[in-house]
This record gives C-alpha cells, sequence and structure tokens, in this order.
C-alpha cells in the first residue's frame, strides 16, 4: 500500500491543530502507521529540505522549522501522496482552495502548517529520515473493508 510522510509544522503544534489536520486524514479513510513529536536539529531540517538548498527560502525556511516542535507522521493509503498533498491545498495558502488545510488554516507561504512528500520516491527518503523500519507499524484496521 502507498506511503507518505506528512509533518505539522511548528504553527499547527502551536496553534492547537495537531487533532483537526489528524481528523481530516483519519476520517477520509488513511491509515496512520508512525506518530512522532520532535524537535529538528538543523542538520535534520536542511536534509529535509535539501532541494531547495540556495534558494532565497531555504534559510528562513529552515529557521522556522527548527523553532518549536514538530509532528512527524506516516499514513497508508490508496493514491495517499497525490490526495494528501491535494487535501493539503497549494503551496501558498493564499492559492489553496478554501476547503483545503492550508486554505482552511493558513494565509501566509512561510508559516503553512503542513509538509507532504511530493512524489512516492519522496515519500520513500522522508520516511528514512525520521522513521526506523520498527517504529512503522502493519495493522489491519476496523472498516477497511468499506473502502474498497
Ligand atoms: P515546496 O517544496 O516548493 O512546497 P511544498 O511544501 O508544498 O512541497 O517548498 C517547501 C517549503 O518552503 C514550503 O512549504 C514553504 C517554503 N517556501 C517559501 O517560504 N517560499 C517559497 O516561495 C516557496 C516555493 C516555498
Ligand atoms: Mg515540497
Amino acid at each position: 500500500m502507498e506511503k507518505t510522510f506528512l509533518m505539522l509544522k511548528p504553527d499547527a503544534v502551536q496553534r492547537g491543530l495537531i487533532g483537526e489536520i489528524i481528523s481530516r486524514f483519519e476520517k477520509r479513510g488513511f491509515k496512520l502507521i508512525g506518530l512522532k513529536m520532535l524537535k529538528l536539529d538543523r542538520a535534520t531540517a536542511e536534509a529535509h529540505y535539501r532541494e531547495h538548498k540556495g534558494k532565497p527560502f531555504f534559510e528562513s525556511t529552515v529557521e522556522y522549522i527548527t523553532s518549536s516542535p514538530v509532528v512527524a507522521m506516516v499514513w497508508e493509503g490508496k493514491n495517499i501522496v497525490a490526495l494528501a498533498r491535494q487535501m493539503m491545498g497549494d503551496t501558498n495558502p493564499a492559492q489553496a482552495c478554501p476547503g483545503s488545510i492550508r486554505g482552511s488554516y493558513a494565509l501566509d507561504i512561510s508559516r503553512n502548517i503542513i509538509h507532504g512528500s511530493d512524489s512516492p520516491e519522496s515519500a520513500e527518503r522522508e520516511i528514512k529520515l525520521y522513521f526506523r523500519e520498527d517504529e512503522l507499524m502493519s495493522y489491519s484496521k476496523i472498516g477497511e473493508e468499506w473502502l474498497s
């Protein structure tokens, strides 16, 4: 089953949105298989955003993501990479659909609430950056038969 890496950024934690956002993914039918709260160190943040190194927003993005605790998660489900990105909305909350996560809870691109892998390959890399194999759960969940 397809997996993705999602991270609730410092603003989501500070603004009390952890439950709201997790709830959206649970209700959609996705399965949570890994969860931890942590404060990113600089090396992890730079590795996370390595594709953006050298861009004007890189430094401020690393500073923001390391400024306060985050919630790192692995979720599983059919087409989850693309569907999670759709649920998150545009990178810039000002352009995100009103019902999306960023379109519901954020105003500015530099404080956009949530990270989600942009491809299954990114998901694999990002999951490994945050989780050991034995930290990911394999289990069956009541109701799964009603989703396909
Ligand atoms: P990016 O990977 O392009 O967006 P996404 O999070 O939707 O995959 O950029 C990573 C983060 O960098 C983004 O969530 C917010 C920040 N960022 C800016 O602050 N300014 C920008 O112009 C861009 C493109 C991103
Ligand atoms: Mg990205």
